[in-house]
């Protein structure tokens, strides 16, 4: 101990060891600079959610029951949704994407019309419309294979942390569909119930699209050389395009975690109680299954104003099939192959949810249960109500926090 060389080694040692850490330090913060940037453009995506959900209580769209009224959040929401016109990513594309389309599909639309009318169902007055113009990017419908682009991006993705041996150990992958701009948003879901995917049967990616912005892009790179979980599919990200972010879910999926038993689709703006999850898993021996928020008997908008507008010619039905609502619903892994397959060969729709574990699910056959622990609504965030629930809806950021707290803090009591 007396040892004079002894003494010194260790101060040197000591020292070095400072030099590492202020250098590691520094290397860090000046990485996390530039996806901040994008702070302004948070919340775009689930701010056009938050309108259809409030036009469902005002009754113009679905009905869904259990919808909170409380004021301040309808206040919030008022405030959200004046934002929505700050939507640079929509907008364009939207409008370059309803005029190309009726060109490239014409003649797909005339020899596809009867297959489409048999395999829809609905009035005859179908055929009748023609000189409208609705305010949706499809104005025909065309093979949802025609419009989607397979593929990914997958440099950078650490696929041994998401699903390793292509899930052949894994009960649950969580796949988070994310907006480009909404790096708060995934941040706050790093920092906080993304946590569980350090476990060995739980993997977790986000999944966006592409975009034409490089400035953006380029800090989406750098984004995912950090963290390693952002899948990006091959298709413009935009809130008419969430059918095509899905499918490029499920495209991933079925190519690079065949095995998983289960997968949960959520969206960047839920908070997820991942234990009760695993819970609801462990009680449910279903093959072939969509668990979630069933929406029976709800009605297609035909009002051409409204973002859930869908004309006759792109489904005719009185109401849409039973479906489970979009913000979060769990599949067993098996019909994932099918699904994807399916979904490539039906009439293209942008309404993701009810595409998905409506229109397909129900040509497939897959029985589609409702549970009640998925809210997919704003609830009440009484810690008892989170650690009850398996999914809560339209979380900002910053209340990602507080519902992590509620879940985890054994300090707060519940019956
Ligand atoms: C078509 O409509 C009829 C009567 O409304 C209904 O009984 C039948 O189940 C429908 N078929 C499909 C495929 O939705
Ligand atoms: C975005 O980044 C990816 C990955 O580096 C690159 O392949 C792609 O060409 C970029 N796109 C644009 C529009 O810059
Ligand atoms: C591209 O993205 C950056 C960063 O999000 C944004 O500041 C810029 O306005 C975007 N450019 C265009 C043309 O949309
Ligand atoms: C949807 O994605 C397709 C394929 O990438 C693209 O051509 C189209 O412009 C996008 N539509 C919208 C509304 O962004």
């Amino acid at each position: 101990m007396g040892n004079p060389n002894s003494k010194r080694m260790t101060f040197f040692m000591v020292l070095n060891a400072v030099i590492i850490i202020s250098f590691i330090y520094l290397s860090f913060s000046t990485k996390d600079i530039l996806p901040q940037k994008q702070l302004h453009s948070v919340g775009t995506i689930p701010m056009s959610r938050r309108i259809k959900h409030n036009n469902k209580r005002n009754g113009l769209i679905r009905k869904e029951g259990n919808y909170p009224s409380s004021e301040t959040s309808k206040q919030l929401e008022v405030k959200r949704a004046s934002l929505l016109h700050s939507n640079i990513e929509a907008a364009p594309s939207f409008l370059a994407y309803s005029t190309q389309q009726p060109k490239s599909s014409k003649s797909l639309m005339k020899s596809q019309q009867n297959t489409m009318l048999s395999s829809i169902n609905g009035s005859s007055s179908v055929l009748e419309t023609s000189s409208e113009i609705p305010a949706l990017p499809l104005l025909i419908p065309v093979l949802t294979r025609t419009v989607y682009e397979p593929g990914h991006l997958n440099e950078e993705l650490d696929i041994k942390r998401i699903c390793m041996d292509r899930g052949l150990f894994l009960r649950l992958l969580v796949l988070i569909t994310s907006a480009q701009g909404h790096f708060m948003a995934r941040m706050s879901i790093r920092q906080t119930w993304m946590h569980y995917a350090s476990r060995r049967d739980v993997g977790m990616a986000f999944v966006l699209g592409r975009t034409t912005n490089a400035t953006l892009n380029e800090s989406i790179n750098q984004e995912n050389y950090m963290y390693g979980d952002m899948i990006r599919g091959n298709f413009i990200d935009s809130y008419f395009n969430l059918t095509l972010k899905t499918l490029s879910m499920l495209e991933w999926a079925d190519k690079h975690c065949p095995l998983v038993k289960y997968i949960l689709k959520t969206d960047d703006d839920m908070f997820v109680n991942v234990p009760r999850l695993l819970d609801f898993i462990d009680g449910h021996k279903d093959t072939r299954t969509i668990y979630g928020r069933l929406a029976r008997r709800w009605k297609p908008v035909r009002s051409s104003k409204s973002k859930y507008f869908v004309s006759y010619k792109l489904y005719s039905g009185l109401q849409y099939p039973t479906f489970t609502t979009g913000p979060a619903y769990l599949l067993t892994g098996d019909i994932v192959p099918e699904l994807y397959t399916k979904s490539l060969n039906t009439f293209y729709m942008q309404l993701e949810d009810v595409f998905i574990t409506g229109i397909v699910s129900k040509s497939l056959e897959i029985k589609r249960l409702h549970a009640t622990e998925f809210r997919n609504s704003r609830t009440s965030f009484l810690p008892c109500n989170i650690r009850k629930a398996i999914s809560v809806h339209m979380i900002k950021p910053s209340e990602q926090y507080n519902l992590w707290k509620s879940l985890l803090d054994s300090s707060i009591k519940c019956k």
